[in-house]
């Protein structure tokens, strides 16, 4: 395929208190990486399958997504690391020779449609550079200094970012070879190693589950879906 899509899976999910790492909850039929999964194997075009995981769930989930109804995907499994770009690299290690474009994923975003997946790989083989989904902010933003308001940023000039965020393969693995420091995403990571990278329309379904009212909301939705 020339597509790879990496899911990235190795993260305890602190702030959502469960005992098991937050990929592996339950979530409606299955749990929130095989909905993530889901999502992936949804795609208009075959893709090759990089899922990222506790080194002690690797195992365990490479089982289950063989065993799965689709298991047409080209499928690696390997185990993440302390920081979500560490995970990210042990993905980046696993790509087929032919891939041209990689996605990145948050298991965490369990519930996004296949859809935005094919939007935003569309748009970077177009483009050829970064692409990030993104939604306006609907709240209204102040710059805080020692507790005081310094200003309202203009919220025009902001979006809320989500994944996948897309980019050609190449110049995600030069960005990950000159990172130093820690980014909470690729594009971050992919912008300060001089990429340029773009915003696409997000999608609501693909909010991320952080704390527990978060996965409250997205039991609420599969049940809508299901019924
Ligand atoms: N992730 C990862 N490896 C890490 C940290 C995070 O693969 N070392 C993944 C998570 O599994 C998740 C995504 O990155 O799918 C986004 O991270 P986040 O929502 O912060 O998940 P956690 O780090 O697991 O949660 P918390 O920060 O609450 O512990
Ligand atoms: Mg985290």
């Amino acid at each position: 395929p020339s597509v790879a899509v990496i899911v990235v899976a190795a993260g305890s999910g602190t702030r959502l208190g469960r005992p098991e790492p937050k990929a592996f909850v339950p979530l409606g039929d299955g749990t929130l990486l095989s909905h993530a999964v889901r999502g992936v194997l949804g795609m208009r075009e075959p893709v090759q399958l990089v899922v990222v995981v506790p080194a002690e769930r690797v195992d365990q989930t490479r089982a289950q997504l063989l065993a799965g109804a689709d298991a047409s995907a080209e499928l690696a499994v390997v185990a993440g690391g302390e920081l979500r770009q560490d995970s990210v690299a042990a993905g980046l290690a696993q790509l087929a020779p032919e891939v041209g474009i990689v996605l990145v994923h948050d298991a965490a975003r369990a519930l996004t449609p296949s859809l935005l997946f094919d939007e935003v790989a569309a748009a970077v083989r177009t483009r050829g550079h970064g692409i990030v989904p993104g939604l306006p902010v609907v709240d209204t933003v102040k710059r805080v200094a020692d507790g005081r308001v310094v200003e309202t940023v203009d919220r025009a000039e902001l979006a809320a970012v989500q994944t996948p965020q897309g980019f050609p393969r190449g110049a995600l693995e030069r960005a990950y070879r000159l990172a130093g420091g820690e980014f909470t995403d690729d594009a971050a990571l992919a912008a300060a190693a001089g990429m340029q990278v773009d915003v696409v329309p997000g999608d609501v379904r693909a909010f991320k589950i952080t704390v527990p009212a978060d996965l409250r909301r997205a039991e609420q939705l599969v049940a809508e879906t299901a019924g």
